[in-house]
């Protein structure tokens, strides 16, 4: 499988002297689903726009497809890597909805009825058909997040950033995102890697988790990140609360050997409890129990 992104010691200070990113290396496949989790200020954002070129390193350290970013023409670099911003604002800033989800294309050097097709295409695949004479700034907040979407989808990218693509969603449009998403990357191959806060979203929408904090400090499964409680509490993160409510449940003798990481997972590993136990699943308490639910909660950070 092919190398979608590889980053080789990356290094970033802003023009104020901020140091926002230091010796960033990671490698991510073409197809690959990969969180980027990280506090406020760990330099999500920072990362994912040098991967588009928008911020360039002075050194040559960031490959897409093999070819250094910094060497590749507008036209390539926003059809290899469509970056779906984290504010919509920042996205839309043309008279029309039509006018910003065509200018990708136009920059690309596209013929007007490719243009006109896109357009129609990517408005239709965000759930926004009808809306190209629509005004940007008069749209609702989660319509301009689906219509920043359509900009980016329009570039037709072989690799997709997102950042906190489900960042102050209502339930269904949080869901139809994440879908979203997730269809990209399996029918049209996709490599996904989205910037996220939202735990609970994170094993529904990546194989692969990195953790940022200036620097990389951890990698793997959701399973793997989300079982280090020190080094999520290092990092200001935090498990989904499914998963903890299963880790209490351990407390109580009721160990299933994957706790769940979405309530999507739930049933299965309900499941699987069952057949485990022979059909009994039982809660039990000893004068240990309490000792343990306290322990562990004093682990899972803020919210106990
Ligand atoms: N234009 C800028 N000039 C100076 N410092 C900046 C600039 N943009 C970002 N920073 C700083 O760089 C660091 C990383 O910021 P960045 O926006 O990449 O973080 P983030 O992980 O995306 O945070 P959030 O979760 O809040 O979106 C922060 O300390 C931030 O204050
Ligand atoms: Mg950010």
């Amino acid at each position: 499988m092919k190398k979608a992104v590889k980053i080789e010691n990356l290094n970033h200070q802003y023009a104020d002297g901020t140091v926002s990113l230091e010796n960033i290396s990671l490698e991510i496949k073409e197809g690959e689903r990969i969180a980027i989790l990280g506090e406020n200020g760990a330099g999500k954002t920072t990362l994912f726009l040098h991967l588009n070129g928008s911020i360039k390193s002075s050194e040559d350290n960031v490959y897409i497809f093999g070819k250094n970013v910094k060497t590749m023409p507008i036209s390539e670099r926003i059809h290899k890597v469509g970056v779906f911003f984290q504010d919509p604002d920042d996205q839309l800033f043309m008279p029309t909805i039509y006018d910003d989800v065509a200018f990708g294309p136009s920059n690309m050097g596209l013929s007007q009825s490719e243009i006109k097709k896109r357009v129609k295409e990517a408005l239709a695949t965000v759930g926004l058909s009808g809306f190209e004479d629509r005004v940007p700034h008069h749209l609702s907040y989660g319509q301009k997040k689906r219509a920043a979407l359509a900009t980016v989808l329009a570039m037709k990218p072989k690799i997709l950033v997102l950042d906190e693509p489900t960042a102050n969603l209502d339930p269904k449009n949080r869901a139809n995102i994440i879908s979203l998403i997730n269809e990209l990357n399996r029918d049209l191959g996709i490599t996904t890697i989205v910037a996220m806060h939202d735990v609970n979203a994170v094993s529904e929408l990546a194989d692969r988790v990195f953790v940022l904090n200036k620097t990389i400090v951890a990698g793997g499964s959701p399973h793997e990140v989300f079982s280090d409680n020190n080094m999520l509490k290092e990092n200001n993160l935090e498990a989904p609360e499914v998963y903890k409510l299963f880790r209490i449940l351990e407390c109580y003798g009721c160990k299933c050997r994957c706790p769940p990481l979405a309530m999507t997972d739930v049933p299965d590993v309900i499941d699987s409890l069952f057949d485990e136990t022979g059909g009994k699943v039982q809660l039990c308490k000893d004068e240990k129990t309490s000792d343990k639910v306290a322990s562990l909660l004093s682990r899972f950070n803020y919210h106990f």
